[in-house]
């Protein structure tokens, strides 16, 4: 709360530029459980967006951001090129990060909830459940998908097996559209790290 305050301040006044007000890493650690959707990377304007499913920016957000606050190459070395003709791949993030079991599967239960409902992830953004610092997400690298909650747990027991049963991680599916993961709230398995094509 005292940083949401800040940067409503740091707006306020009118700080240009990399100032508090902009400061995304915070906004990002600090989200209130819920769903959010996410730019996969900063637009023509250097600007990067967080907003609630319906669409209402975060505080702060659009945030003006610049490749220098973006994920460092190691991390996003990973998933987020769009292997078009590649077999499945998956991946796990943050050795050290693990996802609180029971707030992960509350995470992973609204987001299979809210695809089961018959939403679409909207084109190349991410779409990411957050409870009790724990993330359930789907990133989407082309136009607007359906998600189906089966075929996420199914891409998690993959991940489980791989980067252990609480172990961070990623899985593209062999489309190259999607890929669908668990992370830690502003950690390294964030998908703002993990996604991220910027
Ligand atoms: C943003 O917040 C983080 C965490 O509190 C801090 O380490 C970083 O220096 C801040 N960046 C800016 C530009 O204020
Ligand atoms: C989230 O954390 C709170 C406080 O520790 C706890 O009461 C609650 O059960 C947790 N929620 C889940 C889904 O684990
Ligand atoms: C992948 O996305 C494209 C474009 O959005 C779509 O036409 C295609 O059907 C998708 N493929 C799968 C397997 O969902």
């Amino acid at each position: 709360m005292k940083y949401l305050i800040l940067t409503l301040v740091g707006l306020l006044l009118g700080l240009g530029g990399a100032n508090a007000g902009s400061n995304m890493t915070q906004v990002l650690s600090t989200l209130p459980d819920g769903g959010y959707f996410m730019d996969m990377g900063i637009n023509e304007h250097g600007l990067y967006s967080i907003t609630d499913l319906d669409g209402n920016p975060v505080p702060g957000s659009p945030f003006p951001s610049t490749r220098a606050t973006c994920p460092p190459s190691d991390l996003r070395a990973s998933p987020p090129m769009k292997p078009l003709s590649r077999p499945l791949i998956s991946g796990c993030v943050a050795p050290n990060e693990w996802v609180d079991w029971d707030s992960w599967k509350t995470a992973g239960r609204r987001l299979a909830n809210w695809c089961a409902a018959g939403n679409m992830v909207p084109q190349r953004k991410i779409l990411k459940w957050v409870v009790n610092g724990s993330e359930a997400y789907i990133c989407n690298y082309a136009g607007d998908q359906n998600c189906d909650g089966n075929e996420y747990w199914n891409y998690m027991q993959t991940i489980a097996d791989k980067c252990t049963f609480v172990g961070c991680g990623w899985f593209l599916q062999g489309s190259g559209n999607k890929s669908l993961g668990r992370g830690i709230k502003g950690g390294k398995s964030d998908p703002f790290y993990v996604c991220n094509n910027v």
